[in-house]
């Protein structure tokens, strides 16, 4: 069972995904500064795996306080959460799990709760978020397994798995592992995922562990699979997901939904309702991060592009709605319209 953030009295417990697969390490983050490194450096990654980093690094920067004013406190806690949502743009988890930390002291301070009240308070918050997330996978492995069929090949393209998430489960992953749970026959084809090669080394380990047949791919791969008929099914996660069922996900997510499209093969996407956000009413206004080119120039220390060529390094893209067959979150499967069965979900 992969659980890759965990609280621990000496601080926030990270494995260290970069070094996957090749070593399992685990970093003690001791200070709020460092759970932001390690969310910018990509020890942790994964929508839902930041926003639980997060919300864990509001509480550890809360327990560090020395101060005795409560607006003192007030104000270092805004300022943490300034430093944690500069680390990455695209997944909303992080602003999401921010402002529910923040919500969460301002309903303490009015409860007239004490600083190591209030310390408290934030700890046990973060550590509710971290169980709702595992909870939420699991709802989504349960309703989404329903729509896997048995006996087909799946693809997937990024990391989406437990190593994403608060652990346990995944979202895309999630799904395949609730259709094998449902006793069904499931193959995975795994996208690598370049440049930072999210599948190849995460997805492919993940299912790899768990005795889930999964065969890798290079991503320029996948519509030569798709026209022999060799994938049944998409499951991708997502970073956010706009009010109009516009879904923001890796880069070359979109290239995969064409496809599938072309094929006549349903693409699913799985997140919690903690990556939907309706204030963005469509993906236009999802902010797409950009990464060090080194990314795409080098392959680890070495360099294959030329010395002082052009490089683009967009980290994410977006697939528009009509594209997208479903999206499976812990409240069910909400189908077009978007706009109002994500809405409705939120009601729910
Ligand atoms: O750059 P990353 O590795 O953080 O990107 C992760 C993805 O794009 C995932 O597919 C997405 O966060 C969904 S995770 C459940």
């Amino acid at each position: 069972m992969i659980i890759p953030v965990k609280w621990s009295d000496e601080g926030v417990l990270m494995l260290d995904q970069r070094l996957l697969p090749t070593e399992e390490k685990w970093l003690t983050l001791r200070t709020y500064n460092d759970v932001a490194m390690g969310i910018k450096e990509m020890v942790v990654r994964g929508a839902p795996a930041i926003g639980v980093s997060a919300a864990y690094g509001v509480a550890l920067g809360a327990r560090q306080f020395v101060g005795m004013d409560l607006t003192d406190f007030e104000d270092e806690i805004d300022y943490i959460g300034e430093v944690l949502a500069k680390t990455r743009p695209t997944a909303v988890n992080l602003f999401w799990a921010i402002d529910r930390m923040k919500r969460t002291f301002q309903r303490a301070k009015a409860d007239g709760k004490s600083i190591e009240e209030i310390k408290q308070i934030l700890l046990d918050d973060a550590k509710a978020i971290h169980d709702e997330d595992i909870e939420s996978q699991r709802l989504i492995a349960e309703f989404g397994g329903e729509l896997i069929e048995n006996d087909s090949t799946v693809l997937t393209h990024c990391n989406a798995g437990a190593l994403a998430t608060g652990g346990v489960w995944g979202t895309a992953l999630g799904v395949i592992r609730g259709a094998v749970k449902q006793g069904k026959s499931v193959a995975v084809v795994a996208d690598e995922t370049r440049p930072y090669l999210q599948g190849a080394r995460l997805t492919a380990w993940e299912l790899h562990e768990d005795d889930i047949p999964v065969t890798l791919i290079t991503d320029n791969m996948s519509g030569h699979l798709m026209k022999k008929g060799q994938i049944q099914a998409v499951v991708v996660g997502s970073d956010r997901i706009a009010a109009n069922g516009d879904v923001a996900n890796k880069i070359g997510t979109y290239m995969v939904a064409v496809l599938a499209r072309r094929h006549n093969i349903p693409f699913y996407v799985a997140a919690p309702l903690s990556t939907v956000d309706l204030d963005c009413p469509t993906g236009d206004s999802i902010p797409i991060e950009e990464r060090d080119e080194r990314e795409i120039t080098h392959v680890k220390d070495v360099r294959l592009a030329p010395e002082g060529i052009s490089v683009t390094n967009y980290a994410f893209d977006v697939t528009p709605n009509e594209l997208v067959t479903a999206i499976i979150t812990e409240k069910g499967v909400a189908r077009a319209p978007y706009t109002e069965s994500l809405r409705k979900q939120f009601e729910d």
